[in-house]
């Protein structure tokens, strides 16, 4: 057969395909390495032989694709108009992450102070007693040094038992003013019941500047305790004593449970505590090489956990720690 013929024979049968399965039978037949074709090319002795076969061989190579994509246009056009799509059917559910209750009261924490203009920091779980204690005032006696409440590595490093060291370190970093809130987790030796675990978390503020005030403390307390609690929080001051702020006090928040009128969870006194707080001691300015006649500062901290039970109604602390999606899923 001359070159002619089989390309006039070959373009039809593909112009007359009607399915890719089709197509595919009449390109392995006009172009397959066993096709009359491709034998002829192997045999080719001339030149212009040679030029009529190959472009017959073009010619139908263009024709298949052609077809291909006009077989496969139609087929796709068919699925669109025939193959009908419920939209009303259910989807399918995609297991989906959330935000552990404790990193939700974290960045609430963060927020608020990233808008008062603090310094966000988290320092090392691994103190050394200077730092942990020494630095911040503990008389050598404080009960706190002891290995029966502080996890000890060696006589020198302890897990830290409070987010304070923090005071220290940033202290000694930089030249007040300092407005900074440090936020992790802290080690106490304590049984695991269902107000205490022996890892916690806390969050520690520091400003120090000119002329600051238990008022200026007090403001700032309520701030966090609003953007935690919800806007009607109110705070209130008891006495108390901690070695590195003089004078300390405890920060009380007003229950959001039952609004001060006395419930469970405030155990019907109206009032939550938050931790502590106090005005920085002025043995802390002197063991950072700071004159406490130049500078005044407050200092504060509270747990995480604390918050998180709160602003989720959570009885029992171990639920945070157990990492059980069953109770998880719920916050
Ligand atoms: N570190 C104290 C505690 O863990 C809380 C505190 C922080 C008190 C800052 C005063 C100032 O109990």
């Amino acid at each position: 057969m001359d070159a002619g013929a089989l390309k006039n024979e070959a373009l039809g049968a593909i112009e007359a395909a009607s399915t890719p399965g089709e197509l595919d039978e009449l390109r392995v037949r006009y172009l397959g390495r066993k096709s009359e074709l491709k034998q002829a090319l192997r045999a080719v002795r001339d030149r212009e032989t040679g030029m009529a076969l190959n472009e017959a061989r073009v010619a139908i190579e263009d024709a298949v694709d052609v077809r291909q994509s006009s077989l496969e246009r139609a087929e796709l056009d068919r699925n669109l108009t025939q193959d009908v799509v419920d939209v009303t059917l259910p989807g399918e559910e995609l297991p989906l992450g959330g935000l552990h209750p404790i990193t939700q009261v974290r960045r609430i924490v963060e927020d608020a102070f990233l808008g008062l203009g603090y310094e966000v920091r988290d320092d090392r779980e691994v103190e050394t007693v200077e730092y942990n204690f020494d630095k911040l005032a503990f008389a050598p006696t404080h009960s706190a040094r002891s290995s029966r409440d502080t996890f000890f590595f060696d006589d020198t490093h302890v897990l830290r038992t409070e987010t304070s060291p923090s005071q220290i370190h940033v202290l000694e970093e930089k030249a007040p003013p300092i407005y900074m809130v440090s936020i992790g987790r802290v080690y106490r030796r304590d049984a695991i019941t269902a107000t205490r675990y022996p890892i916690f978390h806390q969050f520690e503020g520091l400003a120090v500047d000119k002329s600051l005030t238990l008022a200026d403390l007090k403001g700032t307390l309520l701030h966090v305790m609003r953007a935690l609690y919800g806007p009607e929080r109110r705070v209130r001051f008891r006495t108390h004593f901690f070695p590195f702020t003089e004078p300390s006090i405890e920060p009380d928040v007003s229950c959001g449970i039952c609004g001060g009128e006395g419930c469970r969870t405030c155990k019907y006194s109206g009032w939550i505590e938050m931790g502590g707080a106090g005005m920085v001691d002025p043995r802390v300015f002197e063991n950072v090489g700071l004159d406490p006649e130049e500078w005044s500062g407050f200092a504060f901290g509270c747990g995480l956990e604390r918050a998180a039970q709160l602003r989720h109604d959570v009885p029992d602390i171990r639920v945070l720690w157990e990492g059980d999606l069953r109770a998880l899923r719920q916050f």
